[in-house]
């Protein structure tokens, strides 16, 4: 009798110090297992933590949302550390369904890195297959960036099914995972489960009252515990608060 297939989490790299995520070369790119699930919040914290940049390239919502200004604010950040959507879409919906309305195409081959000298922190919409046009989603985007992916999940019930869906469409595209990082509650024991499970560095982010310029700077401290890159909000390469 032929040998079951080998499960995909075999072949994932083991992280090689738990907990701590590894070094970025040039910036991340934070995407997440659902809308909603804090990716804008990790993204403030991660620029930050690296005194970089954000991008927020396709953002959909405006009426409601802006994570560009939401970002600047939290992160305590001027403008020029922001760059601009390539799409910036009024309704609160799905990108290709936003673009839709307005009758634009989004286009995947004009999208590339923004040239920046700090980590560049890029936040994308959704999820891993949130459509962005009838033939390409979100994780296209991811691949064609190139840029090692934070992953944001919930910490409760419902996350291990969800994180680790996540972790291995982004394995099967061959994109690096730089770490994994769990909002909300502490829950100890899906942190275990998906470090071992999913072969990557988790960091926990607490639930607080009020998210706050001051509650970013405590996540900034988290997200670079133990890394050899602190957080001190400054611009990269540049000492001082
Ligand atoms: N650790 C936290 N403690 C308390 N509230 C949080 C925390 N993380 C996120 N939130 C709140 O949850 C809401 C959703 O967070 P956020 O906007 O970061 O999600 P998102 O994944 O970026 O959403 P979208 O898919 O719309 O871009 C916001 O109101 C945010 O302030
Ligand atoms: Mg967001």
């Amino acid at each position: 009798m032929a040998s079951p297939a080998r499960p995909r989490f075999l072949f994932f790299p083991s992280c090689r110090s738990r907990g701590v995520f590894p070094m970025i070369p040039h910036g991340v790119f934070v995407t997440g297992t659902d809308t909603g699930v804090g990716k804008t919040v990790i993204a403030a914290a991660l620029v930050r933590a690296w005194g970089g940049v954000y991008w927020k390239p396709v953002q959909s919502g405006l009426t409601e949302d802006d994570d560009s200004a939401t970002v600047a604010r939290l992160a305590n950040i001027p403008a020029d550390r922001i760059c601009p959507c390539l799409y910036a879409l009024r309704a609160p919906a799905s990108p290709h369904e936003a673009a839709r309305r307005e009758g634009i195409r989004i286009v995947l081959d004009r999208f590339s890195l923004p040239r920046v000298r700090s980590p560049l922190v890029v936040e994308g919409a959704g999820g891993l297959f949130v459509p962005l046009n009838e033939h390409h989603d979100m994780i296209d985007l991811m691949a064609r960036l190139g840029v090692p992916v934070v992953l944001v999940a919930r910490s409760g019930l419902g996350t291990l099914n969800h994180t680790l869906l996540s972790l291995m469409a982004l394995r099967d595209r061959g994109l690096t995972v730089w770490g994994v990082v769990m909002n909300g509650p502490s829950n100890p024991d899906n942190r275990t489960t998906l470090e071992n499970r999913g072969r990557v560095p988790v960091k926990e982010i607490p639930r607080v009252a009020c998210v706050d310029a001051a509650a970013i700077v405590a996540f900034a401290r988290v997200l670079t515990d133990g890394d050899e890159r602190k957080g001190d909000g400054s611009p990269s390469g540049s000492a001082g608060p």
